[in-house]
C-alpha cells in the first residue's frame, strides 16, 4: 500500500496531475451528489484512519490520516475536525506535519491529566499524541526499521502541537510493520499502556510518563485471523450489557481478510492483568470453530478506535471508523475529496453462549438531530409493499427503525430505489439465517471490480424471535444495526440520483414488523 511513495518521481507522477486537475475542476455537481450530510469527510483531498480522538470540555477532537495535497494516499499528516455533538464538524488546520523522522502515520491522543509526562500542569494538563513515524527514506533504502513511535504534546487543547525533542519515544526492533499505537491509562494498574500492531500480532507497552516506554508482552500468535498485515489495535474495558461485570476487548484491523473481503476489524474478549491480555477459553474455542468475530461485517468500517477522556453513563465507549476499504478507497467515484468517517457508535459486550459478543450502536446524538418522516401502526405488510414513493421525495438522510418477526425460509428485503434505477436492497434471509447488503444494482459501481463484486453477507448470531432493526442512510453510505447492534453492516453507495423509493418484500408470505418508522435526519452542515 505504501509502495507508491518510495520513489519521488513516480509520487510526482501521481500528485501533480491531482493537484492541478483539482485547481481547474468545478465540484458543484459532486459536492450535490456525493457529499455526506452528517458523516465526516474533508472539504478537499484524502483521509483514511481516524486517529487521536479525544474529548475535552465539551469538544469532540477527531483527526485523521490526511494527505493536504492529492486526493491518492501519500505523505500523511494528522488532519484535525471538532464537533460539539458527533454529527456537526469542523475542519481546523493540520494539527501534524512530516519530520525529519518520517510521515506521521495512525496514532492516538490522551488527556495526561496528572502531567506524568510533565509538559504541562495539573491545571493546564498536556493532550500528548502517540503516533507512528514512516521513514519513507529508508525504506527505499532497504532499511527495515523504518516505522518508530513518536510523540507530541498540546497545551491548548489540541489546536497546535509540538514534537518531543526526545522522539522517538520506541525505536523499531528489525520489523516492518510496527505501527498504530493507541494508548491508555490503566487505572487499576497506575500506567499507561500501549497496544501496537507488530506485523500480525500486537505488542503491548507500558509508561510511567509516555516518554519511556517498556514492552509487556505480545499477544496473537495463532489466535483469530491472519490473512492480512494487523493494523490499529486498541484494548479496552467493556460493559456487559444487563450484568455488574465487565471484560477486556482487544479490536484489531486487519488488511486483507475481511469476512467480505479487503479491510475490517475483528475483536477478542478477555482478560487483562498489567502485562499481558489473555483470551477468554470459550472465546478461544469459539474463534477455533470459526465463529466470526467482528466488529463490522459490512466492507466499508476500517481502523475504529475509541474517543480518550470520555466518560460514558454506563462505561461504554464511543467509537468512529473509517468508511472506505483499502480495496477500492482510492477508486470511489469523487475527486475533491476521497473517503469518510462512519458516524459515531457506542459499544459494549452482550452475552453469547457461554461467551460474549460486541454490541454496536448508534452514538445517541443523531437521535436528537431527527424528525418524524413517517409511522406505521399496522403490524402486517402484504409480500410487495411499496413504503414511501412521494413526488420530490428524498431518501438520502433518513432513519429507519423496526422490528422484524421472521418467518421460516423467508428472504426479507428492504429496496432504495432512484430515478435512475439505482438499486440498494439489505435485508434477512431465514433459510441461511444470513442478514445481507446488496449494492450489485446501482448505476455507479464500475470504478473497481472489488465495490459491488458480491453480495455482503453476516450470519445471524442473535436467537431471539424478533429482530430490531435501525438502519441510517446518508447520501453516500447506509450503516445496518440489526439486533440491537449484534451485527453491523456498513457500506459506501453511489448512486446516479437520490433514492426516492423505498419498498419491503418478502419471498412468500405477509411481513410482520412492529414500529415501522422513519426519520429524517437533519442536514444543516453541507461541511463546506
Ligand atoms: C491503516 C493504515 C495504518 C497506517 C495508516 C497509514 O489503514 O495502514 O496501519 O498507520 O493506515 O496511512
Amino acid at each position: 500500500m505504501f509502495a507508491q511513495l518510495r520513489n519521488p518521481f513516480i509520487l510526482g507522477i501521481l500528485v501533480l496531475p491531482q493537484l492541478m486537475l483539482s485547481q481547474k475542476m468545478d465540484y458543484t455537481q459532486e459536492e450535490k451528489q456525493f457529499r455526506p450530510h452528517f458523516h465526516f469527510s474533508p472539504k478537499n483531498n484524502w483521509i483514511n484512519d481516524p486517529n487521536g480522538m479525544f474529548y475535552w470540555e465539551g469538544t469532540y477532537h477527531l483527526y485523521f490520516q490526511y494527505h493536504p495535497f492529492s486526493n491518492i494516499w501519500g505523505p500523511m499528516h494528522w488532519g484535525h475536525a471538532t464537533s460539539e455533538d458527533l454529527i456537526h464538524w469542523k475542519e481546523q488546520p493540520i494539527a501534524l506535519f512530516p519530520d525529519k523522522l518520517g510521515t506521521i502515520f495512525s496514532g492516538s491522543a490522551v488527556v495526561d491529566h496528572q502531567n506524568t509526562s510533565g509538559f504541562g500542569s495539573i491545571e493546564n494538563p498536556p493532550i500528548v499524541a502517540i503516533y507512528t513515524n514512516h521513514d519513507h527514506d529508508g525504506e527505499d533504502r532497504g532499511n527495515r526499521t523504518y516505522e518508530t513511535q513518536s510523540i507530541a504534546y498540546s497545551l491548548d487543547k489540541g489546536y497546535s502541537w509540538m514534537k518531543y525533542d526526545g522522539n522517538p519515544v520506541i525505536a523499531n526492533p528489525g520489523i516492518k510493520d510496527f505501527r498504530d499505537p493507541k494508548v491508555f491509562w490503566d487505572n487499576k494498574n497506575q500506567k499507561w499502556v500501549m497496544a501496537l500492531a507488530v506485523k500480525d500480532v500486537v505488542y503491548f507497552y507500558g509508561s510511567s510518563n509516555l516518554k519511556q516506554w517498556e514492552k509487556l508482552s505480545t499477544f496473537g500468535k495463532d489466535m483469530g485471523n491472519h490473512s492480512g498485515v494487523w493494523e490499529c489495535p486498541e484494548l479496552m474495558e467493556l460493559p456487559i450489557a444487563g450484568s455488574p461485570n465487565k471484560k477486556w476487548v482487544l479490536l484489531v484491523s486487519i488488511n486483507p481478510g475481511g469476512p467480505n473481503g479487503g479491510s475490517a476489524t475483528q475483536y477478542f474478549i478477555g482478560d487483562w492483568d498489567g502485562s499481558t491480555f489473555t483470551v477468554d477459553p470459550n472465546f478461544a474455542q469459539q474463534i477455533s470453530q470459526k465463529q466470526d468475530f467482528w466488529l463490522d461485517f459490512g466492507k466499508d468500517n476500517y481502523a475504529s478506535v475509541s474517543f480518550d477522556n470520555l466518560e460514558h453513563p454506563d462505561g461504554k465507549r464511543v467509537i468512529i471508523g473509517w468508511m472506505s476499504n483499502w480495496e477500492y478507497a482510492r477508486e470511489v467515484p469523487t475527486q475533491q475529496w476521497k473517503n469518510q468517517m462512519t458516524i459515531a457508535r457506542e459499544i459494549d459486550l452482550v452475552p453469547f453462549g457461554k461467551t460474549f459478543r460486541l454490541r454496536v450502536k448508534p452514538e445517541p446524538s443523531i437521535y436528537k438531530n431527527t424528525k418524524l418522516k413517517k409511522k406505521w401502526n399496522q403490524t402486517t405488510f402484504d409480500t410487495k409493499t411499496v413504503l414511501i414513493a412521494e413526488n420530490g421525495t428524498n431518501l438520502s438522510n433518513i432513519l429507519l427503525k423496526s422490528t422484524l418477526t421472521p418467518k421460516e425460509n423467508e428472504r426479507y428485503t428492504f429496496q432504495l430505489e432512484s430515478p435512475e434505477g439505482d438499486l440498494l436492497t439489505f435485508g434477512y434471509d431465514s433459510t441461511s439465517r444470513s442478514f445481507f447488503l446488496d449494492r450489485t444494482g446501482l448505476q455507479i459501481n464500475s470504478f473497481s471490480d472489488d465495490f459491488a463484486a458480491q453480495i455482503q453477507k453476516a450470519t445471524r448470531t442473535a436467537l431471539t424471535s424478533n429482530i430490531p432493526i435501525e438502519v441510517i442512510i446518508d447520501k453516500t453510505s447506509v450503516e445496518l444495526f440489526f439486533d440491537d447492534g449484534e451485527t453491523a453492516l456498513t457500506a459506501l453507495y453511489f448512486a446516479k440520483a437520490p433514492f426516492n423509493k423505498l419498498s419491503l418484500s418478502s419471498t412468500t408470505d405477509k411481513i410482520n414488523l412492529d414500529d415501522l418508522t422513519i426519520f429524517e435526519i437533519a442536514t444543516p452542515n453541507e461541511q463546506k
